[in-house]
C-alpha cells in the first residue's frame, strides 16, 4: 500500500472490507448509454407491493416477479448494501429504503438539476441523493439512507467502508 493510500485509510477512519464476488466491471454502468438498455433483470421477492408502482417497467406475464435495474445488492458485515456504478465510481447505500423498507437496490437512477444524481425507490417513488443518502422528494421529510464509502482497486475490486465490524464478528463458537 502506498503512503498516500495508507494516509487516506487513516484519515477516514473506516474499516474497509472486500466485497466478495462483485467487481466494478460486474456492475452495470449508468453512465454508459449502451448499458442503460441492458439492465439487470432481477427477481422481486415482494411482487404484490412492487406491483403498486412498477407497471411501467414490466412487460411480460411473468414480469410481476422481475424488474430491470442498475443496482446490485450484496451482503457484507451483517448488512445488505445496494451498489450502483456511475462511470468509474461506485456508490453504496443501505438496500432497505429508509421510508418503509422498500428495495432500494432496485431504484431507478436519475439525474437532477445541478448535477445531483438520485435514487428513486420503486415502492413509493421517494428520491434520495446517491452521494449522501438525504431524501430529496417529497420535500421536507429529512429521511436519510445510510451510505458507505467505496474504494475501487486497480483490477476493479471493491471495498466498502464501515464504522466497525457487525455483531456476528464477535459471536463465539462453543
Ligand atoms: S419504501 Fe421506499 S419510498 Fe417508500
Amino acid at each position: 500500500m502506498s503512503n498516500v493510500a495508507s494516509r487516506m485509510e487513516a484519515e477516514d477512519n473506516k474499516l474497509y472490507l472486500p466485497v466478495p464476488g462483485v467487481k466494478l466491471q460486474d456492475l452495470l454502468d449508468w453512465q454508459d448509454p449502451d448499458q442503460r438498455n441492458h439492465r439487470h433483470l432481477v427477481h422481486v421477492s415482494n411482487p404484490n407491493h412492487e406491483l403498486k408502482v412498477s407497471f411501467d417497467s414490466m412487460n411480460s406475464a411473468e414480469s410481476h416477479v422481475h424488474r430491470k435495474c442498475f443496482g446490485q445488492a450484496v451482503d457484507l458485515n451483517d448488512d445488505t448494501i445496494a451498489l450502483f456504478r456511475i462511470g468509474k465510481e461506485v456508490y453504496a447505500t443501505q438496500a432497505k429504503c429508509p421510508h418503509a423498507g422498500g428495495p432500494l437496490h432496485l431504484a431507478d437512477i436519475e439525474e437532477l438539476v445541478l448535477g445531483q444524481v438520485s435514487l428513486r425507490c420503486p415502492w413509493h417513488k421517494w428520491t434520495f441523493n446517491i452521494d449522501n443518502g438525504c431524501s430529496i422528494s417529497p420535500p421536507g421529510r429529512n429521511v436519510v439512507a445510510r451510505t458507505y464509502p467505496v474504494k475501487v482497486g486497480s483490477g476493479g475490486e471493491l471495498r466498502i467502508g464501515f464504522e466497525s465490524f457487525g455483531p456476528s464478528a464477535f459471536e463465539m463458537d462453543f
